[in-house]
């Protein structure tokens, strides 16, 4: 029998500070009802200049790596479409603040909101190549599009970290993918610009056909996907998009086939019952990009009373650009233990609200760029890591420590 590998522990960071979409919609002239309904969004997630990926990203991974991990880590892949740096990756500060082994790599990886996809696929290669050996996946993301604009609605922030091993506790996947690659501009940043730049609705269709493609793919394949999935896990910058992509396969089966098979009529109400605890989480936060797929998955355990150890679920990952590619994977015995949930439960009780003057300023603050030495204040909850200092253009990250800690 061969070895089990996937995602042994997986944690997410939420950063503290939020706007109400609601209120946005208000300052922005819109219905309100258009972002909270429309477009599925309840809060969205704001960072400061101390808070960027490298900290998000160990946020994330901090409290799912364990002393004995250290040794045994290989790999730290960082997927990202926000670095801050072209050159030198992000992985490598993760690398030294959580202490890994100094003969382990460590690099970053991008292909828009896909980009976590690849590195978790390298990483379980990886690992069943060499069953004793583990890899750090690390996603993390600012999604900005610009104030007062199209995509404002659909911006976010924060990170997930996966650790990779054989027999995980959390999701086994499957070695067999189908992936697909599309050359399109629906959604690109040229390195001139500080937003990018989107075609919105080409973006969503855009998505909606890679989605159909791949299912098909996977019927041409035998892959009794409608028999097996007990849901189905999507890439969701804002809440209605995996709603709109089985709307649009079942629309397109519908006018292919006339009438749909039984089976496929009871896999889509088994997706679409799932649909809502696949969602909860990210209502709450918005688009962060290459990790959304995750934080889907991650709303989906803690919040699926319909799931069980044993059922299989699929993750279709997509990045503009575009990639997709579809996963399989089953639920491990203590997949719930797993789940740091209390913490999750906590921070998103702690979170400070921001007016939207006050995410309007954070928003177009920028870290001096003049070489010079600067200590910044820390705007995280204690025991969070935060960018303390740049100088020489170099970055410095430290934990917030209180003077009770
Ligand atoms: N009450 C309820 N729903 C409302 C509403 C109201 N008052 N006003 C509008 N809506 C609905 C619309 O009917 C539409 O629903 P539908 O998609 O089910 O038809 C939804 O809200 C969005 O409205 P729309 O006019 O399409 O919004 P938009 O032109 O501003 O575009 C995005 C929305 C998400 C496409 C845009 O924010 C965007 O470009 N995002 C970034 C790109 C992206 O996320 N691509 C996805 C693939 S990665």
């Amino acid at each position: 029998m061969k070895t089990k590998v996937g995602i042994d522990r997986i944690h997410f960071y939420l950063p503290p500070k939020y706007v109400d979409m609601g209120l946005l919609a208000e300052a922005r002239g819109v219905d309100p009802n258009k972002y909270l309904i429309g477009i599925g969004q309840e809060k969205m997630a704001v960072t400061d200049a101390t808070i960027d990926i490298v900290s998000m990203g160990l946020n994330a991974a901090y409290p799912i790596i364990q002393e004995e991990d250290k040794d045994l880590i290989d790999q730290v892949i960082f997927a990202t479409e926000s670095a801050f740096d072209y050159s030198k990756a992000a992985a490598t500060y993760l690398h030294e603040s959580l202490g890994i082994h100094a003969f382990a790599k460590s690099y970053e990886i991008k292909e828009a909101c896909y980009g976590a996809t690849a590195a978790l696929q390298i990483a379980c290669d990886y690992v069943r190549l060499r069953p004793e050996r583990k890899v750090l996946v690390v996603a993390s993301d600012i999604a900005r599009y610009g104030l007062a604009t199209g995509g404002e609605p659909t911006q976010g922030a924060g990170a997930i970290a996966m650790l990779i091993s054989k027999n995980p506790s959390v999701l086994a996947l499957e070695e067999d993918s189908i992936s697909l690659t599309d050359n399109q501009y629906d959604f690109w940043r040229p390195d001139y610009l500080d937003y990018p730049l989107v075609e919105g609705k080409f973006s969503t269709q855009l998505y909606n056909q890679c989605f159909i493609k791949i299912m098909e793919e996977a019927a041409n394949k035998h892959l009794d996907l409608f028999d097996t999935l007990k849901g189905l896990c999507f890439h969701l910058p804002f809440s209605k998009m995996g709603k709109k992509a089985l709307q649009a396969y079942q629309d397109y089966l519908n006018s292919k086939e006339g009438s749909l098979d039984p089976k496929v009529v009871l896999a889509f109400n088994r997706w679409l019952e799932v649909y809502p605890d696949l969602i909860q989480i990210g209502k709450q936060v918005g688009n962060i990009y290459t990790g959304s797929l995750y934080l889907g998955l991650i709303s989906l355990l803690v919040n699926g009373t319909a799931l069980n150890a044993g059922d299989k679920l699929g993750l279709f990952s997509y990045g503009s650009g575009a990639v997709a590619e579809l996963l399989v994977g089953q639920l491990q015995v203590d997949y719930r233990k797993a789940l740091k949930l209390e913490d999750l439960n906590k921070r998103l009780a702690q979170r400070q609200e921001l007016s939207i003057e006050e995410y309007e300023m954070i928003f177009s603050e920028k870290l001096p760029n003049d070489g010079k030495t600067h200590l910044l204040e820390p705007s995280v909850l204690p025991g969070d890591f935060y960018l303390t200092k740049i100088d020489g253009h170099r970055r410095y990250y430290q934990q917030y420590k209180t003077q009770t800690d």
